[in-house]
């Protein structure tokens, strides 16, 4: 395996030169280079207009939105263009700012030194601290936190997220991952101005909301973002004899899947047919792209222990597949919104650097501890302890880490989690198939 990897690399990067460059001098928008190739972001009208509010500084600490959702990031951010910034200018970039930027606020940021280990999480997890409060009529209370940068109470718990992409928003069930902003009376286009007009106040430290006039624009210009995978380093074009990139999924329906077990996904079925003049190791990726989507949608998983799903309609043992959760055509969110806990905030994936809460349910006495509890903190239930949403897995190669809190580095990390938690033994190749067709969306 070691010894491939130089040829895969000198691969990958003739062909994203060859492709960046005959694309961006025909067209607008341009392909961003990441690890296993090309993404492409398409918007309403030909081309990504970097004029309106989503770009302004409409809060008090000269953060946009665009500090934290980056084309070249998937509408994310990643380590490496947080570190990127810290580098270029000393850790003064509006994305440091200790409302929310640094470990802790209170945190000194008074030189270099202390600044980049103020911002360590966001360094090196591309995590925004998310606070919030034990809401007032909780059935659980909070008894205690251990929190290593010393803020963290029943007021205020500190809570290490990833930025979810700006863009796909469509598609999008439930926003947020906790599933704030998103109350169901509403059109999506008026929870995603409630969402704006909150992150304006909250991330930006706006005194006000912005006007309707740019909330308007704000959600229209990021409703009209399509974002995907759009070249493979090794397999190529995604949408030849495909349905990868970003113009396919534009026109995928929104409508739910029909039938009791979904398959998400149906892009790839016809991508390893022969071409003429295909390199062995192009048609070798295209094989594993296609059977890595037809693993997602068909290799069984014993779901167990998962609130939001097994604790739910009478049966603890699911026989499922990634695309029981993942269910969405398209996307892979849940299309019936289900917010669910699959173990990220478990005690057991505890690290010295991220906070600890233990909480009591206030009726039966049960304790239980959490590295974020979720749903939990917007309903106050217990049941919807350590619950989130199942994101959207488009645009993946752009915008690693993953899962809720950064702790899964790559996608290897990712299929790996699932292997151990729902013991599926995949084999080595399965393995890699899950991989190429995670990279591949
Ligand atoms: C300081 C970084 C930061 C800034 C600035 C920021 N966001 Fe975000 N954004 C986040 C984080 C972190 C999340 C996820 C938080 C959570 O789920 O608890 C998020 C979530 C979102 C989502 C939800 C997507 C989904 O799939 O649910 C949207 C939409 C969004 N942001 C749009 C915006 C807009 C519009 C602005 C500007 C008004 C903005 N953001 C400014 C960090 C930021
Ligand atoms: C029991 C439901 C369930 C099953 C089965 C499931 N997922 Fe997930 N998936 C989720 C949820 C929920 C999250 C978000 C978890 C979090 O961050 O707290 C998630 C997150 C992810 C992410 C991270 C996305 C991001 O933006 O961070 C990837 C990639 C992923 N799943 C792929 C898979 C693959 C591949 C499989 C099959 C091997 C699979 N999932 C099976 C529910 C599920």
């Amino acid at each position: 395996m070691k010894s491939t990897r130089p040829a895969i690399q000198t691969v990958a990067l003739a062909s994203f030169l060859g492709g960046a460059t005959a694309i961006a001098a025909t067209q607008r928008p341009t392909p961003a280079p990441n690890s296993a190739g090309l993404a492409l972001t398409i918007a309403t009208g030909s081309r990504i207009s970097r004029d309106g509010p989503f770009f302004k500084s409409l809060g008090s600490n000269g953060r946009t939105c665009n500090s934290c959702h980056l084309e070249e990031a998937g509408w994310s951010f990643t380590p490496e263009t947080a570190q990127a910034l810290f580098a270029s200018t000393d850790g003064l970039d509006p994305l440091f700012r200790p409302i929310d930027g640094s470990n802790s606020p209170a945190a000194d940021q008074s030189t270099l030194e202390l600044r980049q280990a103020a911002y360590s999480l966001l360094l090196s997890r591309a995590v925004i601290r998310v606070g919030l409060p034990v809401p007032k009529l909780a059935e659980f209370e909070l008894i205690s936190a251990f929190d290593p940068y010393g803020h963290a109470s029943a007021l205020e718990l500190s809570l290490f997220r990833r930025p979810l992409p700006s863009a796909n928003l469509k598609f999008q069930m439930t926003l947020m991952w906790d599933g704030r902003h998103s109350d169901p009376a509403n059109a999506l286009a008026v929870n995603l101005e409630r969402q704006a007009a909150g992150a304006t106040t909250g991330h930006a430290q706006g005194l006000t909301e912005p006007t309707p006039e740019e909330l308007k624009k704000i959600v229209a210009f990021e409703m009209g973002l399509t974002h995907a995978q759009s070249n493979d380093a090794i397999a190529g074009p995604l949408d030849h004899r495909a349905k990868g990139g970003p113009k396919h999924l534009r026109a995928t329906p929104t409508r739910p899947n029909p039938g009791p077990q979904p398959s998400p996904f149906n892009l790839f079925g016809q991508f390893d047919r022969a071409r003429a003049g295909a390199t062995p190791a192009e048609r070798e990726r295209r094989s594993l792209i296609r059977e890595g989507e037809a693993l997602f949608n068909t290799h069984p998983i014993t779901i167990r222990n998962v609130a939001g799903v097994t604790d739910t309609g009478g049966k603890p043992v699911l026989l499922g597949t990634c695309a029981t959760c993942h269910s969405a055509r398209g996307t892979g969110v849940s299309q019936i919104g289900t917010l669910m806990d699959i173990g990220i905030s478990s005690p057991e994936r505890a690290k010295p650097e991220l906070p600890l809460y233990r909480f009591r349910n206030s009726t039966t006495g049960e304790v239980r501890e959490s590295l974020d509890p979720g749903r939990a903190l917007i309903t106050g239930k217990w049941a919807d302890m350590d619950r989130f949403k199942v994101p959207s897995l488009r645009g993946l190669a752009a915008r690693a880490p993953y899962f809720h809190d950064g702790s899964a580095a790559t996608l290897e990390d990712v299929v790996r989690f699932y292997d151990d938690r729902f013991a599926v033994h995949f084999t080595e190749r399965q393995r890699l198939a899950l991989v190429a067709f995670l990279q591949a969306l």
